[in-house]
């Protein structure tokens, strides 16, 4: 799980060829567009940017993207549905360049939103950065958990725990998992060169889930809206370093 110097180099470029991806497609997100245009617009960037899009085919996953919209927690498909102002929307994105993987997805208001779908994105990011705070070598991977699920409870969020954070690389999802729960000074030690992907998904309701029919897109089960956050970082030797910064 320890990456080599030659490693990290090319997980960063992956992880810039990310973040700005989201960058470009920022500007895209308005009423009126439809999820499946962000997922073309996507597809040429990473490519323009010689790489390829982690997703596509990923398990049969069919699209470049992920964009997962209001009670939608993630694994959206994009499709033809038409973006309303009000909405929320989370876009998650990998790229691999050279044989290695960045993964980051960030949840944006399309329009203008109501003042619970504000306080969901607010807090849901705000427990990202919380999960990040703890991470150098020698903490566990159960005190990144920790944090993420106590902030979340004292802000009254449904933790969803059937998905989680992991280990980036050669692979888009490696060992080890990375819960957003957990228990202090639990699991694996943190270790400088490991690239993990933190990724809270917070729900405005209750933390269950379900997964639709079209096996990919999981919803929340009281239909609340749920938001998701996620930078690949690497653990450096007094703390971490985002490789998937805007
Ligand atoms: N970004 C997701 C994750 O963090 C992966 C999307 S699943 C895929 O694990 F199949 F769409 F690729
Ligand atoms: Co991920």
């Amino acid at each position: 799980m320890i990456k080599s110097n030659e490693e990290i180099e090319l997980l960063k470029i992956a992880g810039q060829i990310v973040g700005d991806t989201h960058n470009y497609l920022k500007q895209f997100i308005k009423p009126g567009i439809t999820t499946k245009e962000l997922d073309k617009l996507a597809y040429d960037y990473i490519i323009s940017r010689d790489a390829t899009p982690s997703f596509l085919n990923y398990e049969g996953y069919p699209a470049s993207i992920c964009t997962s919209v209001n009670e939608e927690v993630v694994h959206g498909i994009p499709s033809d549905r038409i973006l309303q102002d009000g909405d929320i929307i989370s876009i998650d994105i990998g790229a691999c360049y050279k044989g290695y993987h960045g993964d980051s997805a960030w949840s944006y208001p399309v329009g203008n939103i109501d003042e619970e779908k504000k306080y969901l994105l607010e807090h849901t990011e705000k427990s990202l950065y919380e999960g990040l705070s703890v991470i150098k070598p020698g903490m566990k991977i159960g005190d990144i958990g920790y944090a993420i699920e106590q902030y979340a409870l004292k802000h009254k969020l449904g933790v969803v725990k059937e998905l989680v954070g992991h280990g980036v690389g050669k692979h888009l999802h490696e060992s080890p998992d990375v819960p957003n729960y957990g228990k202090k000074n639990t699991g694996m030690t943190l270790r400088k060169g490991m690239v993990i992907a933190v990724e809270p998904m917070l729900n405005l309701g209750e933390p269950d889930i379900y997964i639709l029919d079209d096996d990919w897109t999981i919803i929340t089960a009281d239909d609340k809206p749920s938001a998701h956050f996620e930078h690949t970082v690497v653990v450096t030797k007094d703390g971490y370093e985002i490789l998937t910064k805007r």
